[in-house]
């Protein structure tokens, strides 16, 4: 994919990205997560900065060195995650939710050690809703034309599934990726088609997730003019 020089059309700009996923403990040593490595959020931190942009990386349990050029936010869990894209978001030109957020966590944490009883069957788990930041930074929006993208990946039909997502959360992009064999999780590339509120459809090739990052910048910055 052949780009000429970098532009830089985020100057001056803000720009805050989630990446990795969400940690959900039940104890010191155990938790719920996913599978969400955070190359995709990381390559459109990187692509960001390289724009010009102002970048706050919020990064959940990503394993990565921080970029060079970004502030980097660590955070475990949902809410953690929520009050730092909060804060984040409230000077914020764009933000961008690639994180994977974990929908439940479990209702209560046990501050020692869960162990196991002789001859006894596990106590069942039970899970509560985590908030959904997407939803509530886009109907919130901290400032007038601030620019809000979301992540989907999804099986089957998955263009009207995104289509319904994007209505539901209220973003202006949702970037939909197909869950597929060589792709998504932990993978170098990725494919995905780039939903718009105003009903746009941008299709991007399998390829690198830097050139998927561009691509989410191009339309983010198009927005911001
Ligand atoms: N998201 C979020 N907060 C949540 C769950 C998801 O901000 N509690 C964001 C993700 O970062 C992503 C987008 O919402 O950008 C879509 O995530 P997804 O899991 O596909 O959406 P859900 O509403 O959780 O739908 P599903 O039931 O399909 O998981
Ligand atoms: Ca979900």
């Amino acid at each position: 994919l052949a780009r000429g020089p970098v532009v830089p059309d985020l100057a001056g700009r803000h720009v805050v990205v989630s990446a990795g996923g969400t940690r959900e403990p039940l104890d010191p040593v155990r938790f719920l997560g996913n599978r969400s490595s955070g190359k995709q959020g990381y390559a459109l931190a990187r692509t960001a900065a390289a724009r010009g942009a102002r970048v706050t990386l919020i990064a959940a349990n990503t394993g990565m060195p921080d970029p060079a050029g970004v502030d980097v936010v660590p955070v475990e869990t949902a809410v953690q995650l929520r009050e730092a894209v909060l804060k984040a978001a409230a000077d914020a030109d764009a933000v961008v939710m690639a994180a994977a957020v974990a929908d439940f966590r479990p209702a209560t944490y046990a501050a020692g050690k869960i162990k196991k009883k002789d001859n006894q069957d596990p106590e069942p788990i039970t899970l509560v809703r985590n908030p959904d930041i997407l939803a509530e930074i886009s109907a919130e929006r901290a400032r007038s034309g601030q620019v809000i993208v979301g992540f989907a990946a999804e099986t089957d039909d998955v263009l009207a599934n995104g289509r319904t997502k994007l209505e539901r959360k209220g973003c202006d992009l949702l970037v939909v990726n197909e869950v597929g064999e060589r792709k998504t999780f932990g993978s170098e590339e990725n494919e995905a088609v780039v939903l718009g509120a105003d009903g746009s459809e941008t299709p991007v090739p399998y390829g690198p997730k830097e050139a998927l990052a561009e691509t989410v910048w191009d339309l983010v910055a198009r927005r911001l003019e």
